[in-house]
């Protein structure tokens, strides 16, 4: 083994595409991590709201153990009962359809994208394919998923973008998050054939969705025959309060496919899909399912829904059921945005939130003194007093710890958060 010191191993070693802070972190329980030197933070970040039931929770353990001594991967030319279990529980958690696995939340997008373009392309009145999404979105890092989201700096050195994106008739070709008349004039263009958005809005800094636009966004895709896709990577399964993100806000709207990644295996890496049973005419006139579009040959992946992934996914979403973390992402959620709000201080312009995704917006004159932005300086000091928070741009920070934080946790984060402003 080498004797380099971590940060000189990545800074020798490893492509620098991230941003990255100054901590080696060695290890994690529950909602806590610490580093290298033994110094402890409460993991309030947890992998970017990935980490749902904490760091080595023994019941995801035991039974990773007990499948990587029994069958790790025999790909998808075979059948396999973890991935068959996965899919029957996120069916029952959605509705009726069907699942596909991949390995990460762009590549979740990717399917719905393929879905789409086999919808647009194969339906009467084809072909269409303009996908309708947001600006202020965020939907991953492969062409396709830098093409579906909404914000310039995720594009810049990668043009063009794959055709079919940037649709709307605005500026930049995306639809203002929540803006009922942009979402009209986009699914109007010619050849458009889906909308896809996130009922929370991660990356942007927690913006949820309103009732209005979820319920508008249906109602137009019924209109005009087009798929309604929600990008459930960050919101989903469990993080709002609800296995499904945008029930929370609005529980009366079904979409025709979702995607889910990063909680879906607290950890281990897995995307997958749901597609719904909505019945789909082809152009010659033949009825199918829509979960059903992508046959054999049209999708797939070496590692999506391996049978370690698979078991260790079905334990994580069964303990969220078993240990009551939905519940109670939903009362310390909404007890976390009461403490939030009473720090109360000039420093921070707002507090958003919805569930256990909770936003803080720093005022726009807040100053550090440096040219470092408003919330990676904040991050900084949080890491020095113990806190590991996420970042959203240069003025919000995000808290998306671990399904089942406690109030004690919450009280502590946020005196140090109150602290640290001061
Ligand atoms: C809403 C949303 N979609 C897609 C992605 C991309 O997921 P991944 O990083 O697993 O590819 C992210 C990641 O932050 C996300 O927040």
């Amino acid at each position: 083994m080498s004797n380099i010191p971590t940060r000189e191993l990545y800074d020798r070693y490893v492509i620098q595409t991230y941003g990255r802070f100054e901590l080696n972190l060695a290890r994690g329980s529950g909602c806590e991590v610490w580093d290298e030197s033994g110094k402890r933070y409460l993991d309030f970040g947890a992998g970017i709201a990935v980490t749902s039931v904490g760091h080595c929770h023994p019941r995801v353990i035991a039974k990773m153990q007990e499948q990587i001594g029994t069958l790790v991967h025999v790909s998808n030319l075979y059948f396999t009962r973890p991935q068959g279990e996965l899919a029957e529980r996120l069916v029952r958690l959605t509705g009726p359809g069907k699942a596909f696995f991949c390995n990460s939340g762009a590549e979740a997008n990717e399917a719905l994208y393929k879905l789409a373009r086999k919808f647009g392309n194969e339906t009467a009145g084809g072909p269409r394919i303009g996908i309708v999404t947001m600006r202020g979105s965020f939907h991953g890092r492969t062409l396709g998923g830098i093409s579906a989201t909404g914000q310039d700096k995720v594009k810049k050195g990668f043009e063009p973008i794959v055709q079919g994106f940037a649709v709307a008739p605005s500026e930049d070709g995306y639809v203002a998050f929540n803006d009922c008349d942009g979402l009209r004039a986009a699914v109007a263009q010619p050849g458009v054939v889906a909308v896809m958005f996130e009922p929370v809005q991660g990356e942007s800094g927690i913006h949820p969705a309103t009732p209005e636009f979820l319920r508008l966004a249906r109602q137009l895709c019924d209109e005009r025959g087009l798929l309604l896709f929600f990008d459930e990577v960050q919101c989903g399964l469990g993080r709002t309060g609800d296995w499904c993100g945008w029930k929370t806000i609005a529980p009366d709207v079904m979409p025709d496919a979702v995607s889910w990644a990063k909680g879906i295996a607290g950890g281990f890496p897995l995307g997958a899909i749901w597609a719904s049973e909505r019945e789909v005419t082809l152009k010659d006139g033949t009825k199918k399912k829509l979960c059903d579009l992508l046959g054999p040959g049209s999708h797939g992946t070496t590692f999506g829904g391996t049978p370690l992934v698979c078991a260790g996914a079905n334990e994580v979403l069964a303990v969220v059921e078993e240990e009551g973390m939905l519940e109670n992402a939903r009362t310390v959620g909404a007890y976390a945005l009461e403490v939030l709000r009473k720090i109360a201080s000039p420093k921070i312009k707002e507090v958003r939130g919805i569930g256990l995704m909770l936003g803080i917006e720093l005022a726009p004159d807040f100053s550090t003194g440096c040219d470092r932005a408003p919330s990676l300086w904040m991050v900084d000091r949080l890491h020095e007093a113990g806190l590991l928070v996420i970042p959203s741009g240069t003025h919000a920070l995000r808290w998306l710890p671990p399904l089942n934080v406690t109030r004690a946790q919450i009280d502590e984060a946020a005196a140090i958060l109150a602290k640290t402003l001061a």
